[in-house]
């Protein structure tokens, strides 16, 4: 069913989906493999578009695959889709340079992290528009973490009380990450990084488990199990 993005809604989400997904292996770009018969860049994007402060979402797809990603994202919502470029940051510059006039709240969302919750995506909003300049998901880290030499042997224990794993969408008022992205020099793998290194407070809300970024084939298998108890769309 096609979801109506809500015309008065302050978000435009962001879904960076034109990765390789080298660490998947063969199979084609990673955002259209199937997740229970679906590409996971579907069930993300409907997901996201069940939130109700969603306005717009700009998906950047894999080059050769921009029409492909267009009928596919037809039925489940009204998405713009630009062609995403050879880093994850400069996908997400492609996609941000395509948001119209009017959302303030910019969500950046990986395609890879099919099983995000909708309830997540209000939560990382909602702390935009209470103040902050910057927010992102977090767990909890729960193995023991060594720093090691380059040749495998431990250097020491980390005290893992103050580090956090970080999820995707990460929520920026819209100026902040603008200017974030206008003075990048050296790529980084999500946009907080950019933000952070412009002195901009980054604050941390309650990650999902269900958001977990779908990168090796063990995470596909993973996910497959989760599918029937992750939160349909719309759900909390
Ligand atoms: N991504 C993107 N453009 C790129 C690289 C990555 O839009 N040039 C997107 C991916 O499609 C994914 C998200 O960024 O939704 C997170 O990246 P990652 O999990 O690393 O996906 P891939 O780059 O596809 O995987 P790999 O690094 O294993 O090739
Ligand atoms: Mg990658």
């Amino acid at each position: 069913m096609t979801a109506q993005l809500n015309p008065r809604g302050d978000v435009a989400v962001l879904v960076p989906a034109a990765g390789a997904g080298v660490r998947l292996g063969p199979g084609g770009p990673k955002a259209l493999r199937l997740l229970g018969g679906e590409p996971l860049l579907a069930h993300a994007v409907r997901r996201v578009a069940a939130a109700p402060s969603v306005r717009v979402i700009v998906v950047a797809a894999p080059p050769a695959d921009t029409q492909a990603v267009r009928e596919l994202l037809a039925p489940i919502a009204a998405v713009t889709v630009v062609s995403g470029g050879a880093s994850r940051q400069e996908s997400v510059a492609a996609a941000l340079a395509a948001v119209p006039d009017g959302p303030e709240i910019i969500l950046v969302h990986d395609a890879a992290r099919a099983l995000t919750p909708t309830g997540l995506v209000e939560s990382v909003a909602a702390a935009i528009r209470s103040g902050e300049d910057a927010a992102i998901p977090v767990l909890p880290v729960v193995d023991t973490i060594k720093e090691v030499t380059a040749d495998g042997a431990v250097l020491g224990t980390v005290d893992r009380s103050a580090l956090r794993a970080v999820q995707t969408p990460q929520g920026f008022r819209r100026a902040v990450l603008a200017a974030a992205h206008a003075a990048a020099v050296d790529p980084l793998t999500d946009d907080a990084g950019l933000v952070e290194k412009q002195g901009v407070r980054v604050a941390c809300v309650p990650g999902s488990e269900y958001a977990l970024k779908i990168t090796r084939p063990f995470d596909l298998a993973l996910a497959e199990h989760l599918l029937h108890a992750a939160p349909a769309a719309g759900q909390p």
